[in-house]
């Protein structure tokens, strides 16, 4: 059995409670918006895809316990609702391509000759169907990048290091880049996955770490500030990281010290792969400078489980998100569509009309 942060039975929404992991396991039950935005900004639940899916599934259980008057009346409420959503974290684009595809579909709805009680179902249904396209797309993701990193050693086993936690625990299941350290685990081929702690908020410690442990998959922890040597001294063969944001250029927003690893990374020939659903590519910016980029609160950095570790009246600067620019990812970007150069990708999806 895999991991699951995210439970949607008998139209009711359950959400791991990330900020008590790895050493409790407890759902949250989320029943309106109101507490999907609140458990999505406290990052009981977090990582791009997770984030969307439990946006859209919190509007989806609010739906089922709400009445309209009509469907003009739905129609304000859902559009209103899922923009608010957007809110609770700006970085990450998925939420708001949800948001946006989400209420262009209800004004389909709106305008066809649905009754409102269909209209409702159908949304609902949209909301759920989330769960399983995602899942079926990491799948994806992590075949296409075990075969590009797989290729480039000529089928030896590998070495990989990744940052953050990209896997079952911030998606509906399988994961990004961890999804393509499964895959490559699943072929016999992985030596070693390495993952950074991720400070602040430690998603590589707590919740990478405990993945690769529940899965047993062979791996080893470091701090952030470990990579630079484990790269001198451990002939590491990909970086593999997820992403928030990537623009039409290929710079790719994603958690805060994915820039150094991909500078390390450049400095040592290895190669450096952004894996992510083309949910999280926006192609309406041209580059990673027009990226909003979230700042957390300071007690992220100067408190570890409520006990403060810094020094008083320290001034601190706590951004959650880094820019790495596209000539750094020399590995490619691993969508569902296949692996593509930085420069590639915006014709390459043009053409998929995405
Ligand atoms: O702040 P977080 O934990 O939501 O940040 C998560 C990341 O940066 C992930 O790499 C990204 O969202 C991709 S998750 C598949």
């Amino acid at each position: 059995m895999s991991l699951r942060a995210i439970k949607w039975s008998e139209n009711k929404l359950h959400v791991l409670d990330q900020l008590l992991l790895p050493g409790k396991t407890e759902y949250v039950t989320v029943t309106n918006v109101e507490e999907g935005w609140q458990v999505i900004n406290r990052m009981q639940v977090r990582g791009a895809p997770a984030i969307a899916i439990v946006g859209c599934l919190s509007l989806a259980t609010e739906l089922i316990h709400s009445s309209f008057k009509d469907k003009d009346e739905l129609l304000k409420a859902i559009s209103e609702k899922i923009h608010y959503l957007v809110t609770a974290r700006p970085t990450a684009v998925n939420m708001k391509r949800a948001a946006d595809q989400l209420t262009s579909f209800s004004k389909r709805l709106h305008r066809e000759n649905v009754s409102l009680a269909e209209m409702v179902s159908l949304v609902i249904e949209w909301c759920q169907k989330m769960l399983e396209d995602d899942v079926s797309t990491n799948k994806k993701i992590g075949d296409f990048g075990a075969e590009s990193i797989l290729k480039s050693v000529k089928d030896r086993k590998v070495k990989l290091l990744t940052h953050c936690n990209t896997g079952s625990l911030a998606t509906a299941g399988y994961g990004t880049a961890l999804g393509v350290v499964r895959s490559i685990y699943g072929s016999g081929q992985l030596a070693q996955a390495y993952c950074t702690e991720t400070r602040p908020y430690n998603q590589g410690a707590r919740l990478t770490a405990y993945e690769l442990v529940f899965e047993k998959m062979p791996g080893v922890l470091i701090c952030d500030s470990m990579a630079g040597a484990l790269m001198n001294n451990h002939k590491i063969d990909a970086v593999v990281v997820g992403a928030d944001r990537v623009t039409r250029n290929g710079d790719t927003a994603n958690k805060i010290g994915t820039y150094q690893l991909a500078v390390v990374a450049k400095h040592h020939n290895v190669p450096f792969y952004v894996c992510a659903p083309t949910t999280s590519i926006d192609l309406s910016l041209a580059e990673g400078k027009d990226i909003p980029i979230e700042e957390r609160p300071h007690t992220e950095m100067t408190d570890v489980a409520g006990v403060r570790i810094a020094s008083p009246g320290i001034s601190c600067w706590n951004p959650a998100f880094d820019v790495t620019p596209a000539e750094l990812i020399t590995g490619g970007i691993v969508t569902e569509l296949g692996v593509f150069k930085p420069a590639e990708l915006y014709d390459r999806l043009r053409a998929q009309k995405l």
